[in-house]
């Protein structure tokens, strides 16, 4: 049998064929996704940050059902505002935010068309007790990786290592790396500016080996701006031991289908997300704090662009969610094109079709293998 030059420490770890994972995104990354990834022998997670705990145990079933192989959760921790209770419901932010805010958005809405709605904010970072839950379930369903996409996981290591559960976390930052590797993180995951979702300001190829280096014998995945063989084979180079793959996924045929069953997006606002990754240039986004609060890096649209044009407001994690949850949600129900919020990094320019994830897993591969025998390295 052919040797598998790509095999990385990464593959030992959770016994998979490839060294490519495919990133928990909320509202995109269910059972579907995950399962479709690990059987093509890369690690799939599943993002709970839009689903209840209850739902996140059905999607942990439902992954078990279509493969045996290993698959991970990821969840964000919120931070702790000091008037944010750590049980806060949407209601309870509802409350919290200031009148003005409330104003501006339905000024907001009044002015362009979009008509009055009630959104669903969707759990996302709402409060740390979902987290605690969400951790909670993927320990007694004996998930092997648990992975924290922003705030500190110091509290979930001890139980996680109690029982052989490895944790993730992503970083921006050298000095972020270094803590959380010596808090004891299990894998760092160093992402670059040039990814869809929060996102910092350091790009992919000078933080990557930034982190590396300030962080072994710990293991590294790389993430923001990688889609093909080519990206995989330049973060091996730079000692990742690994690729984190978001918006590269978002464009598969299995992204989004539990979202749109559960209720939490409609088929036409997944399908008019998934176009404008296909139709984007690599210029084609923008950072916001529109969405989350947090900077967060999506494709230009109208929404965001006439939100900060009018000055409106940046409230903190998880307020701002609840604040254009309404909106966003009078926006699906008018199908208006341009007012979607579609998440999505710089690599969208080169994504040019729809695919099944196995398909791209296959192809990023079969591409990295090639490039490494032309170096003359795959022999
Ligand atoms: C649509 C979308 C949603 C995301 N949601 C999450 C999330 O819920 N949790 C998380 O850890 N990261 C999330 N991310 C970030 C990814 O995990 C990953 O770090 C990033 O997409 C890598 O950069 P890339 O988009 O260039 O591949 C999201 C990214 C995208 C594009």
């Amino acid at each position: 049998m052919k040797k598998n030059i790509l095999h990385t420490e990464l593959c030992d770890m959770f016994g998979i064929e490839y060294p490519i994972v495919a990133s928990g995104m909320g509202f995109v990354s269910g059972p579907a996704l995950a399962a479709a990834v690990s059987n093509a022998g890369g690690l799939g997670v599943i993002g709970a940050a839009s689903l209840t705990p209850d739902e996140l145990r059905e999607m942990i079933k439902r992954a078990k059902d279509l493969t045996d192989k290993p698959f991970g959760v990821d969840a964000p921790i919120p931070p702790q505002l000091d008037d944010v209770p750590p049980d806060a419901t949407e209601e309870t932010l509802r409350e919290l935010i200031p009148a003005e805010a409330w104003d501006f958005a339905n000024k907001f809405g009044e002015e362009f068309g979009i008509p009055k709605a009630r959104g669903k904010a969707g759990l996302q970072a709402l409060s740390i007790d979902i987290t605690r839950e969400w951790f909670q379930i993927a320990l007694e369903e004996k998930i092997p990786v648990f992975v924290s996409a922003v705030g500190n996981p110091d509290w979930m290591i001890a139980d996680a290592h109690a029982q052989g559960m490895k944790i993730m976390a992503c970083v921006g930052l050298v000095r972020q790396a270094r803590r959380l590797a010596a808090e004891g993180v299990d894998v760092i995951i160093a992402q670059g500016t040039e990814a869809g979702g929060h996102t910092g300001r350091v790009g992919t190829m000078p933080l990557l080996p930034q982190v590396v280096d300030a962080v072994s014998p710990t293991p590294v995945l790389a993430a923001g701006g990688i889609y093909d063989g080519r990206g995989l084979v330049a973060s091996l180079a730079m000692g990742a031991v690994g690729v984190w793959l978001g918006t590269a996924f978002v464009t598969t045929r299995e992204s989004c289908l539990e979202t749109i069953e559960l209720g939490y997006m409609s088929q036409w606002e997944v399908d008019v997300w998934k176009q404008a990754i296909l139709n984007a240039t690599e210029d084609d986004t923008i950072i916001s704090r529109v969405l989350t609060g947090k900077t967060l890096r999506m494709l230009k649209n109208r929404f965001q662009e006439n939100w900060v044009k009018k000055g409106g407001p940046e409230l903190k994690t998880p307020k701002q969610n609840v604040l254009v949850s309404d909106l966003l949600e009078g926006v699906r129900e008018a199908k208006m094109e341009g007012f979607t919020l579609p998440v999505g990094g710089q690599i969208s320019g080169m994504i040019k079709e729809e695919k099944p994830a196995a398909q791209l897993v296959e192809e990023i591969v079969e591409q990295a293998t090639h490039v490494l025998e032309k170096m003359g390295l795959g022999k």
